[in-house]
């Protein structure tokens, strides 16, 4: 493999002069102990499971490459864990769940939810090894049926963090779906700040999987927020301006504005349909796991479907065959196959795509502030504030300017004026 970029081809047939496959760009991308986006991802507070998960039996594991395991004991305390019992290395999926912590089924250690030994039967009575030891824990915090976990140094660890979305008057949030694509952590998350595969794949390729209104190509911004960044995407309908804003959260949040928007009806700012975590499970594996906002003061706000659990996000999955998958591309088969982390150095990025090029300098810098001891961007240690967040559909009644170019630049003026003033009065903050 060799570094860099790959040519800039300039020449018809020129496949033989295009064969090196340059390196993935391990600074963004690699996700395991020690490296830089590993260590930049760590000092977040990460989703690993839903709190119904955690039963009667251990669910075992992998996050940012550990291998782990969750369980809840019959106190109602949870844990995680690592997941190879420190005596020989049985795998704690197998143990059993006690009125306190969990008992490893070779040689039935116990362990505390924060690592301490509690037993260690088959010991000598004075022994002290359990005294002296601790198995590796990490500490969890549980919010509206998710499990969250930090994962970093202890001394550094933050609040949870508490973002206006989580408390909504009105809203339910309710815990969603979680699904895996088999590929990097970067390329499925970087997809929130790309609104033009939503008015292609979404819309012309498979048909209108949202609304028909999204078939239109919006006019863009990018901007930056205190905690990460949104697109602004402004669409025309009849006499109205439809400004959709979607939002990545640092590091790896991204806040989705309701897909059922037609820009029809006036709006006033919406807030998010979803939340979503794009959590690696390894370097070329990434979870998706959703808090839904379900509105429960007006039908027409939330679609019935978007409260069922059991229904799942158009596009999420793979294919059911793969026929299927050619003739109806989803998320899924776009993202999955940009290989199993993407190459940048063989990447054209063009004019649409400077939404992909904001979010990675803002987690490049991340990464770089963490190496040098900084707190990263999106970072907050003020235990009692809430987190304001810029996510929504705004609707506003402006008719037309009297040529194409020049309700070009009304569309974009409105969706940046419109931005601005969120950026100034979290239009959620005010309910909080
Ligand atoms: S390997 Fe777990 S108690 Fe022996
Ligand atoms: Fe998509």
């Amino acid at each position: 493999m060799a570094a860099g970029r790959a040519p800039f081809l300039k020449t018809r047939y020129g496949g033989y002069f295009h064969r090196d496959i340059p390196e993935e760009d391990a600074e963004l991308t690699h996700v395991g102990a020690g490296t830089p986006c590993g260590e930049y991802l760590r000092r977040f507070w990460q989703p690993v499971c839903f709190s119904d998960e955690l039963k009667d039996l251990p669910l075992r594991l992998k996050i940012m490459g550990e291998d782990l395991v969750a369980f809840r004991d019959k106190s109602g305390a949870a844990g995680l864990l690592e997941l190879h019992c420190p005596h020989r290395g049985t795998s704690l999926e197998f143990g059993l769940i006690g009125d306190k912590g969990i008992r490893c089924c070779y040689h039935g250690w116990l362990f505390d939810v924060d690592g301490t030994i509690l037993e260690t039967p088959g010991e000598p009575a004075d022994s002290t090894l359990k005294d002296r030891l601790f198995h590796g824990a990490y500490p969890i915090h549980e919010f509206n049926g998710i499990v969250f976990a930090y994962m970093g140094p202890p001394e550094l660890k933050p609040p949870f963090p508490v973002y206006d979305t989580f408390n909504r008057p009105g809203y339910r949030m309710i815990p969603g779906r979680k699904y895996c694509f088999p590929a990097n952590w970067l390329q499925i998350h970087e997809n929130t700040m790309d609104p033009v595969h939503t008015a292609f794949l979404h819309t012309i390729v498979s048909g209108a999987v949202f609304t028909e209104e999204f078939g239109v190509l919006p006019e863009l911004e990018y901007v930056e927020t205190p905690i990460g960044m949104v697109y602004v995407g402004t669409r025309r309908i009849s006499d109205n301006l439809w400004t959709r804003m979607v939002e990545v959260v640092l590091p790896n949040l991204q806040q989705v504005a309701p897909i059922w928007e037609t820009g029809r009806e006036e709006r006033a700012f919406s807030g998010p349909m979803m939340s979503r975590w794009a959590v690696p499970l390894d370097d070329t594996n990434t979870m998706l796991i959703e808090f839904r906002h379900v509105c429960e003061t007006d039908e027409v706000t939330t679609p019935a479907w978007w409260a069922d659990r059991n229904i799942m996000l158009p596009g999420q999955l793979a294919a059911d065959t793969y026929e299927e998958g050619q003739l109806h591309p989803g998320d899924y088969e776009a993202q999955v196959s940009q290989r199993p982390i993407a190459i940048h150095g063989l990447e054209h990025l063009g004019e649409t795509d400077r939404g992909i090029s904001i979010f990675r300098n803002q987690v490049r810098r991340g990464i770089r502030a963490v190496a040098q001891g900084h707190d990263p961007m999106g970072l907050y240690r003020n235990g009692t504030g809430v987190i304001p967040t810029y996510c929504n559909n705004t609707v506003v009644c402006i008719p037309p300017a009297e040529t194409a170019a020049l309700d070009k630049e009304l569309m974009r003026q409105t969706g940046r004026r419109l931005a601005q003033s969120y950026l100034r009065e979290p239009p959620l903050l005010a309910d909080c």
